[in-house]
């Protein structure tokens, strides 16, 4: 029995992320948007696997009105409740395809003993739908609770300008992976309507938002996208916090990054890099 790569793909990502402490008991959900190829051979690559492939009586469950062009697009999601210490053991119960229509979705194969998509459904659909606007080669949406991540946003209030610019300051490469910078959230509640748009409209300009005392969600054009941005901000933020907790001192009382050192990647970049011009924030620039 073998399942298409996007399936192994999903297990190991999912796997990794509870071994990283990301995703306790339920914590986090995934979801993959099928290439034409794929989509065209769900119930071929299907045969002879452990997932039933639901051929008619499709119903349409209804959860949002899907952005017109998405509608019709194939998606690989976690189920509400999954576990992704043993995902891999059962993926046709802890996942599912779906195809989503105007009104929400339809199960295509998978989640063979009724569970659903995860509660996050709104804020992956709508996050599928910003990100296709800006790049079309966009395919993973992740969420998960990335505890370093999380314990920053319970310190203090951060803002997208000051997270960003404190995980830039203490892991030069962190500029290079995400210089598009980090959103910020205020905490909301989870898996509701409001969550999804408030990060879909983030996600017009960034690949990683931050729900404050939550956790933080990545898009990208494969898993290993998104899994290496949040695996690079939790990085800095550990960093950052160990930093603070080892000198006893404020961040930029240490000797991290200027602006000017920040400046000068996004140059080599060729890119701009968001609120480097503001003297005001990092007191050594
Ligand atoms: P689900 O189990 O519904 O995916 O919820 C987990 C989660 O992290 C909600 O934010
Ligand atoms: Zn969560």
């Amino acid at each position: 029995m073998t399942y298409p790569d996007y399936i192994y793909e999903l297990c190991h990502v999912t796997y990794d992320m509870w071994n990283k402490g990301w995703d306790e008991y339920n914590g986090g959900n995934v979801s993959y948007r099928l290439t034409k190829e794929e989509a065209s051979s769900i119930e071929a690559d299907f045969a002879g696997t452990s997932y039933t492939y639901y051929a008619e009586n499709r119903k349409e469950v209804e959860v949002l009105d899907v952005p017109e062009h998405i509608q019709g697009e194939y998606l690989l999601i976690t189920a509400s409740g999954s576990h992704f210490r043993t995902l891999c053991l059962q993926p046709h119960v802890d996942t599912g395809i779906i195809q989503l229509t105007p009104k929400g979705y339809q199960v295509v194969a998978g989640f063979v003993t009724g569970k659903r998509p995860t509660s996050e459904i709104f804020m992956h659909v709508l996050a599928h739908a910003a990100r296709l606007k800006v790049d079309t080669n966009h395919r993973v949406v992740i969420h998960n609770h990335a505890t370093n991540i999380v314990i920053y946003s319970l310190l203090d209030e951060v803002t997208s300008e000051s997270l960003t610019l404190d995980l830039w300051s203490v892991l030069t490469e962190s500029i290079v992976v995400f210089h598009d910078g980090i959103a910020v959230l205020p905490w909301e509640v989870p898996g509701t309507k409001l969550i999804g748009e408030d990060t879909a409209r983030e996600l017009e300009t960034h690949r990683l938002v931050v729900w404050s005392k939550h956790g933080v969600l990545s898009t990208g054009r494969n898993y290993q996208d998104g899994f290496g941005l949040i695996e690079t901000a939790d990085k800095a933020a550990h960093i950052a916090l160990e930093l603070k907790r080892v000198s006893g001192k404020s961040l930029y009382e240490n000797n991290v990054l200027s602006k000017s050192d920040l400046k000068k990647v996004c140059d080599v970049l060729g890119v701009e890099g968001k609120y480097l011009n503001d003297e005001t924030i990092i007191s050594q620039s």
